[in-house]
């Protein structure tokens, strides 16, 4: 694993010498990078006016949460839009194409309990089976991808099926905490052969997903989206996948590529090796959550920083800057680089993985100022 050398001086001088002499300062984030591909934020409806100063940066703007199923269709068949519609209105009024994120996922936070459950014949509930499943996913997808037509040009069709166990097992595909997996019959106990019966019930929900999505809007990219940092195995978990879904026929388009990363385990070559071989299958690349956390995700909980120092800031710079400079280097396959938020005042990662850690992830500092990475960003 080759990780980020830190060039503390060469990142502080490019900082420094940008900022004394306002070279750049005129121009956007996305205007820096309009010959290369869209540069994207995530934002959250209630708070995206306080980011009114800088949204303006940005070309491309993510819900963080106000597509998810359960914002979108809390209760079967009662679709509520009005705070996605507020968004894509504002994204609009600030020059920002929208993503859309995400229209499966079997996480609890995303997803209501009644997708999986039925009235049974005593009149309480059962679970629902698999063709019912199968039934309102498509319903879902349909509805919801025709809802906003053109004014997304992308959507996560399926965020994060790809479980993160660390075996060589090629048919250990699939998450075991997923209920969508759970009702295909997945489960911890079954053999290779099984398993493989198994995945194709699995693999049949998500193309029945993409062919939805594509026949609701044709012009719209279609993505699987999940996180893959600094884990070998799930990126050639990944590429399995997909080569298993391209052979049957799969609509998809592209791969999002999440890279929530930290600034103290920063695997580039990994991230770069993963861009290759997903474009080498003739499929797009988007980086559709990136932030460089002060903290590794699964380390010490116990771990609280007070401030921001400098030599963080200088790491985080050096971590932005390389990971640019990877995303230039394959312009020809990336399409969009979204962060997952815009400014450090306002960050998922104060809440996850633990409540009321601060954190500085971004590009931009809590008052809405350039941070060194994002000098080092626009410094090509
Ligand atoms: C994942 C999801 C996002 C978001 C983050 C944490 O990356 O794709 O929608 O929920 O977790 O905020």
């Amino acid at each position: 694993m080759k990780k980020i050398a830190i060039c503390l001086a060469s990142v502080l001088l490019a900082g420094a010498a940008l900022s004394f002499s306002g070279c750049g300062e005129d121009k956007k984030l996305w205007q820096h990078y309009k010959d290369y591909f869209k540069i994207g934020c995530t934002m959250n409806y209630g708070t995206q006016d306080i980011f009114d100063d800088i949204a303006g940066e940005f070309n491309s703007m993510t819900c963080e949460n106000e597509m998810k199923w359960v914002a979108l269709q809390p209760n079967e068949g009662q679709y509520n839009y009005t705070s996605a519609d507020n968004m894509v209105s504002f994204a609009k009024e600030h020059g920002m194409s929208v993503r859309g994120h995400c229209l499966a996922w079997h996480n609890p936070l995303a997803l209501p309990g009644w997708v999986f459950s039925v009235e049974g014949e005593d009149g309480k509930p059962a679970v629902a089976s698999y063709d019912k499943v199968k039934e309102r996913l498509v319903t879902h997808a349909t509805e919801v991808v025709t809802h906003f037509g053109d004014d997304i040009y992308a959507w996560d069709v399926w965020n994060e099926v790809i479980t993160d166990n660390y075996t060589e097992d090629d048919t250990d595909l699939y998450r075991l905490d997923s209920q969508w997996h759970t009702v295909a019959g997945l489960s911890g106990a079954l053999s290779p052969d099984e398993r493989n019966a198994v995945n194709d019930k699995i693999e049949d929900l998500f193309i029945a997903t993409f062919d939805a999505a594509r026949k609701a809007n044709p012009d719209a990219k279609l993505f699987y989206n999940d996180y893959f940092a600094n884990n070998q195995f799930k990126a050639q978990k990944l590429l399995t996948v997909l080569d298993r879904l391209l052979e049957k026929g799969c609509e998809i388009d592209g791969v999002g590529i999440q890279a929530h990363y930290d600034i103290t385990s920063f695997d580039w070559e990994m991230l770069e090796n993963l861009i290759v071989q997903i474009s080498a299958r003739g499929l797009e690349v988007q980086i559709t959550e990136i932030d460089f956390s002060m903290y590794d995700y699964n380390g010490d909980i116990a771990l609280y920083y007070h401030e921001f120092t400098e030599d963080m800031a200088q790491l985080q710079a050096s971590c932005f800057g390389k990971a640019f400079e990877i995303f230039r280097k394959h312009k020809d396959k990336i399409t969009c680089v979204t962060q997952w938020g815009v400014a450090d005042d306002d960050s998922y990662l104060h809440k996850i993985p633990v409540a009321g850690r601060q954190d500085w992830p971004y590009l931009f500092d809590e008052y809405h100022a350039k941070k060194p990475a994002y000098y080092a960003v626009i410094d090509f």
